[in-house]
């Protein structure tokens, strides 16, 4: 019988321009980790980290939360959380926590869940952070690679992305608001024009078609969203000259990486990715901001440790 699990799940971006709330990305910039045992009575979390500690007011908790109640789980449970995904960033941090939760619990408890489930539970604990459920950083995180999310039913389809897809992710040195998703996604218009939905819409086919074909200049060059980044980037500080520099550094493509504030750049191995972090941190450096800028790439999924 298994009595304790470690899940390692990685940090992830979301939105890639115009995929909003449906497309995701993992990354092998930063990851979470849980462990989870039985032991004792009820629900107890640790972490050194300034994470809450209720499991209705964490991410991880409430999934473990959901999962206990849907499978009438009678044993304790004492879950450890070791935070690597800077939280607030628009890195799917609460949703690394979630996604390694709703995997721990699934080998924990020998459920033997699709990914599918997997994803709808993960989702649950973005309740916490996001005040809504988006599914895009949860799917990211449990499948890896590159993803698309259709709801009603949840169905996560999910593409092996190019070997030589490579990131660069400027994260911002500011403060960013309690419930930061919440806050930003109040800044959203509920109507927009039908010309701007096609041109979002076309974007977002090319960049589908990019992953399907791992054709990263066709990926890059059509990360644009006139519809989310223009409602957003004014959250951010120096977002038009951080994205101008990026681009004329040799990124394809450049927007915010989920609800922000880090910004995101697609390029390929065959760029100089170390310049376009340096000419983003520059970029930051107009608006008196500092950042820490690094390179990364496509990561697998949440993995049992
Ligand atoms: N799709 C979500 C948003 C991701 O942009 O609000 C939040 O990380």
């Amino acid at each position: 019988m298994v009595e304790s699990v470690k899940v390692r799940a990685p940090c992830s971006t979301a939105n890639l321009g115009p995929g909003f709330d449906v497309f995701g990305l993992a990354l092998d910039a930063y990851h979470d980790e849980i462990q989870l045992r039985k032991k004792g009575e009820g629900i107890t979390i640790e972490s050194s980290d300034h994470i809450p500690l209720q499991p209705a007011k964490n991410s991880a908790g409430l999934v473990i939360k959901e999962m206990t109640k849907k499978f009438r789980i009678k044993s304790g449970i004492s879950m450890k959380i070791k935070k690597g995904v800077p939280a607030g960033f628009g890195m799917g941090s609460s949703a690394a926590s979630a996604a390694a939760a709703a995997v721990a619990f699934n080998s924990l408890f020998e459920l033997d869940l699709d990914q599918n489930s997997l994803v709808q539970f993960a989702g649950l604990g973005e309740k916490a952070s996001a005040g809504s459920i988006h599914y895009d950083n949860v799917a990211a995180s449990i499948f890896g690679g590159f993803v698309i999310v259709r709801k009603n039913p949840l169905d996560v389809i999910s593409i092996d992305p190019p070997k030589d897809l490579v990131l660069c992710i400027a994260i911002p040195k500011i403060t960013v608001p309690h419930k930061k998703t919440q806050v930003s996604r109040s800044v959203l218009p509920q109507q927009i024009k039908l010309s701007d939905h096609v041109s979002n819409l076309a974007n977002a086919s090319a960049i589908t078609a990019g992953f399907m074909k791992k054709d990263v200049n066709l990926i890059g060059h059509s990360i644009k969203d006139i519809i989310v980044e223009p409602a957003r980037k004014h959250l951010i500080p120096g977002f038009d000259k951080v994205k101008a520099n990026a681009l004329a550094a040799g990124a394809f493509g450049v927007t915010i990486s989920g609800a922000g504030p880090s910004i995101i750049a697609f390029t390929s191995k065959s760029t100089d990715p170390k310049k376009i972090c340096k000419a983003m941190e520059m970029g930051f450096s107009f608006s008196k901001t500092e950042c820490t800028a690094v390179v990364c790439k496509p990561s697998k999924g949440a993995t049992i440790i």
